[in-house]
């Protein structure tokens, strides 16, 4: 039978566990909480008030930590991109009957994320550190653009490379919300450390997807989880632009300041994959073909060659000047 079948096969056979997996990781929409418990409410005679507060703490903190911001933003804000492209992974069907489980999925992680870039925009455009129209054209650049991020629509390496990334960015906005917090700024500091815990929730979820599918079919996942890890798992917002530049000029520029912030790092990248190659017991996998066999032992070999490169790897540490963030204040 050809692989495409099998993985067919596989999203319907585990279906009917999808309706469970969305009620252990979401949140009914009416208990979650909204952009709006974290904002200034305009609604309120001390709206300016607050607004002028949060304008004040954020300026304690520095040019790279707004660069960071305005990227997690763009990255969370280019959310149409990432449910198209799960909406067409193969197995997840909108059209057939009533939409099977797994669309649903889509739709309500899909609206959880949504309040991620909702929350961010409007602090960052209240916060008046970073030039606005500049963070627009970026994102609508990034949407334009879209992505690729060598999943194809194989299921298999859609879940390992969203098991991978939640964890990448319930970091990187944890360790951001760390940072404003000790700069005193404690309203940034709840909400990026609320956002994280939502990435959190859906990185649970996704590699809860990929044991249950080693459990159906464990050499495809093996060589699907290999291949990804050979392609390297690219960050989302990897095309990234600015005004009049080219596809993914700013992207490495932004990686740079991330790094340098300690907000993600190659050591992360490593961290990641130690922790999925244990939770899906790796070791311990049965039935695997000769190939997956192969895999398997690239996967659990992995984390030791990387840290080697991590360990020798050098960032320039000049500041390039973006767009987005202009240097009025303390950098
Ligand atoms: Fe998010
Ligand atoms: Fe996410």
């Amino acid at each position: 039978m050809a692989e495409k079948n099998i993985r067919l096969e596989v999203m319907q056979a585990i279906e009917p566990q999808v309706e469970g997996f969305m009620e252990k990781f979401l949140i009914p929409v009416e208990d979650i909480w909204q952009p709006s418990d974290f904002l200034p409410d305009s609604e309120n005679d001390r709206f300016l008030d607050d607004v002028e507060t949060l304008r004040g703490e954020s300026k304690e903190l520095g040019y790279d930590f707004w660069v960071t911001m305005v990227a997690d933003t763009i990255t969370e804000e280019a959310l149409p991109t990432y449910e198209s492209w799960l909406m067409d992974v193969e197995g997840i069907n909108q059209h057939d009957g009533k939409g099977s489980g797994w669309s649903k999925w889509v739709r309500a992680w899909t609206a959880e994320e949504n309040r991620h870039g909702d929350v961010l925009n409007k602090y960052l455009y209240l916060s008046g550190r970073v030039n606005m129209r500049e963070v627009e054209i970026t994102t609508q650049h990034l949407l334009t653009d879209g992505f690729d991020i060598g999943t194809d629509r194989d299921p298999y390496k859609n879940f390992v490379y969203t098991s991978f990334q939640e964890l990448a960015t319930n970091i990187s906005h944890k360790r951001v919300g760390q940072m404003a917090k000790k700069k005193g700024n404690a309203l940034l500091g709840k909400m990026c450390t609320i956002i994280a815990g939502d990435e959190m929730r859906h990185h649970l979820a996704y590699r809860e997807f990929v044991k249950t599918i080693f459990g159906e079919d464990p050499s495809g996942m093996m060589l699907a989880f290999a291949d990804m890890m050979k392609k390297k798992i690219v960050m989302p917002a990897h095309f990234l632009r600015e005004s009049g530049g080219f596809i993914g000029e700013a992207f490495e520029n932004f990686s740079n300041c991330a790094q340098r912030l300690g907000v993600y790092t190659a050591q992360d990248y490593v961290d990641i994959l130690r922790k999925l190659n244990v939770y899906w017991e790796l070791e311990t996998v049965r039935s695997l073909s000769e190939e997956a066999e192969k895999a398997r032992d690239y996967l659990i070999r992995l984390p030791e060659r990387l840290e080697r490169i991590a360990e020798r790897m050098k960032f320039p540490e000049d500041q390039y000047r973006f767009k987005w963030v202009e240097a009025n204040g303390m950098v």
